[in-house]
């Protein structure tokens, strides 16, 4: 996976090890490096990260949501403490850097701090939470939704396409949905401060030739699920004027959604990404379409308006041909601002080591923008190669690993010693 003629620290080659390692857990039958949450590939990598963490001299468990934690212990182990980490679990058809960086780069992190011999006065908690990619069943974020407290029975009673529910998915997987609900961290046990390194997933670091993104903001995140009624027809026998049809509704619909974005005063982007037809055949008119879709930007003010806008814009076109429009609108999450207090540590830790860096807003979501509910929140990006991501091309240098890695520690080893702030 990386070339094996860099000039390479211990560090750089136990993360190349476990990076190269863990993409060979994928789904073989699916493009790119597919290892989708609840899949068996992701179910047996679990033990490959619990491996990994343990390897690190980190005490691992794992809690009643799936996520697994690996503890360095700090001297003081009543002080609220602080915790890095990510995903591991991929899109269909994903890459072998997105979450990834995030899990086995704290690893390393920890395990540097730990061989320094300078010990934590405060515990550090490496998460790899279940779940961070969106699923069939709408909702991103598993695990650190469980942890902030955020995922609840309606969470487990949500279906797929098929019927199933979350709950009963996560009852396959081995855990007890009731249990998923109560892994929440005790507001005793807030942590100090999260942290949490990934890949940027777009192109703006590397077009600005850094090495390091100090990230502002997580952008905000509107998803829609809409479901045109039209009227089943003979596709041969029924004028054009006659259709009640739902595709050519939900067409419509589909560009309205690119234009909400690209009419955003300030950046936004919208996609959608499929249109489920009851009908399969082309004979008949289509009845039945269900289209999901989702917004996102940083401005929040425009962001709240998006759901009234495009709805009555979407209900007003599929009524000019009889077409009935049902809404189920989720807000995957709201714009979180970054903890300015740990921006500014992290931006005191990098230009100790002289490098430059940039910030910059995060166009993706993150289990961060969960933990934030509970922690004050940072993030550090690395570049991604041609900004490409949630696809077989999503590449990171090891180099740039290795940096974000050791900004990472750095940034940790500050916060320790820092008062709690909120
Ligand atoms: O969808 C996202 O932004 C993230 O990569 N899960
Ligand atoms: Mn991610
Ligand atoms: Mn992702």
């Amino acid at each position: 996976m990386f070339e094996s003629t860099l000039v390479r620290t211990e560090s750089d080659e136990r993360l190349a090890r476990s990076l190269t390692e863990i993409s060979g857990y994928r789904d073989t039958g699916r493009d790119g490096w597919s290892r989708e949450v609840f899949s068996d590939p992701y179910r047996v990598s679990r033990s490959m990260v619990a491996r990994t963490m343990s390897g690190a001299g980190l005490e691992v468990h794992r809690d009643g949501a799936g996520n697994i934690i690996g503890r360095l212990p700090g001297s003081n182990p009543l002080a609220p403490p602080l915790v890095s980490g990510s995903h591991t679990d991929t899109v269909d058809g994903g890459g072998r850097f997105d979450g990834i960086v995030g899990v086995m780069g704290a690893i390393e992190a920890a395990r540097s701090i730990r061989e320094s011999g300078s010990r934590l006065t405060r515990d550090l908690l490496v998460v790899d939470f279940l779940g961070e990619e969106s699923n069939e069943f709408g909702l991103s974020c598993l695990g650190s939704r469980s942890i902030a407290g955020q995922l609840d029975a309606a969470d487990l009673a949500r279906t797929n396409g098929a019927g199933d529910t979350l709950g009963g998915r996560y009852a396959s997987f081995g855990l007890d949905p009731d249990e998923v609900i109560r892994s929440v961290w005790p507001s005793a046990r807030r942590p100090h401060a999260f942290v949490e390194l990934h890949i940027e997933q777009g192109p703006t670091l590397e077009t600005n030739k850094l090495p390091l993104g100090i990230v502002t903001a997580i952008t905000g995140i509107e998803r829609m699920v809409a479901t045109f009624a039209g009227a089943a027809d003979h596709a041969g026998t029924t004028s054009m004027t006659d259709r009640v049809d739902a595709m050519v509704a939900a067409a419509e619909a589909v560009l309205a959604v690119r234009r909400e974005a690209c009419g955003a005063p300030n950046h936004a982007v919208a996609t959608t990404t499929a249109l489920e037809s009851a009908s399969h055949s082309t004979n008949v008119v289509p009845s039945r379409i269900r289209m999901l879709s989702e917004v996102r930007s940083v401005d929040g003010e425009w962001l709240r308006g998006v759901r009234g806008r495009l709805t009555r814009e979407i209900l007003l076109k599929a009524r000019e041909t009889g077409v009935e429009v049902d809404f189920d609108w989720s807000t995957d999450n709201d714009v979180i601002p970054a903890h300015r207090g740990i921006q500014d540590v992290m931006a005191q830790a990098i230009d100790a080591s002289g490098l430059p860096w940039m910030a910059l807003p995060s166009g993706a979501t993150h289990d961060a923008a969960h933990l934030a509910s509970i922690a004050p929140m940072g993030m550090l990006f690395v570049p991604s190669r041609g900004g490409k991501s949630h696809c077989p091309e999503e590449w990171s240098d090891l180099k740039d690993i290795s940096t974000g890695v050791a900004a990472l520690a750095q940034t940790l080893m500050k916060l320790d010693q820092l008062e709690p702030t909120r």
